[in-house]
């Protein structure tokens, strides 16, 4: 499937101002999720969730960001705290991958974790296959407690990326790429 490596070989991240609209249709995104879902899950726990942030909702999510970050910081300054406003509405769509990740007799608590950065990766790759462009960021809000509430977030659970998708503005330009000779080695023998 030459089509689908191509892919694979250019995906590469765009900043979430870059993304334009109009956003990805109902139909394009319930393909992303589809796509995000269909991960390896050790014990088949379901370790993840999406929250999809899109139109006003975007700015209602802002509002609490900017709300928290202004308690946090009663001194900034008008436009720091406008800018926080618009943390989730850069691009025309975000979509938030939470890890339920949580003890369990048998499956690790890390494999679940690792799931839910499974499901946050196709979720790129989805968007970046049906022609969007995506960020995978997480940003200070993702850990702060007030905010999570906020979004509704359980106590256990936890913000793996906002991803924000849109329509890139063009080609992007690479960054280097590790050389696969110093992260990859053949193992010949026990030490
Ligand atoms: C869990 C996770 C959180 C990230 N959070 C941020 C972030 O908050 N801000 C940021 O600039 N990049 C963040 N990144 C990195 C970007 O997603 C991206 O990898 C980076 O910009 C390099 O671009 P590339 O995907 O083309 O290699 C995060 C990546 C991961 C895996």
């Amino acid at each position: 499937m030459p089509e689908a490596l191509d892919l694979l070989k250019t995906r590469r991240s765009f900043k979430a101002i870059e993304l334009a609209g109009p956003p990805p249709t109902q139909a394009e995104i319930d393909t992303i999720l589809t796509v995000a879902s269909r991960v390896p899950d050790h014990g088949k726990l379901t370790p993840w969730r999406f929250i999809v942030f899109e139109g006003e909702a975007r700015r209602a999510a802002g509002e609490v960001i900017a709300e928290v970050f202004q308690a946090k910081y009663p001194d900034a300054k008008p436009d720091n705290v406008d800018y926080e406003r618009t943390r989730l509405a850069r691009a025309p769509l975000v979509i938030a991958v939470v890890s339920r990740a949580a003890p369990h007799v048998k499956i690790p608590e890390w494999e679940q974790v690792l799931s839910a950065g499974a499901a946050a990766m196709s979720l790129v790759l989805a968007a970046h296959a049906l022609g969007f462009g995506a960020s995978w960021i997480t940003e200070w809000y993702a850990y702060d407690r007030r905010v999570l509430d906020a979004l509704g977030l359980a106590p256990h659970e936890k913000i793996a990326g906002f991803v924000h998708i849109g329509r890139p503005p063009g080609p992007a330009e690479d960054r280097p790429r590790p050389p696969l000779a110093e992260i990859a080695t053949r193992f010949d023998q026990v030490s």
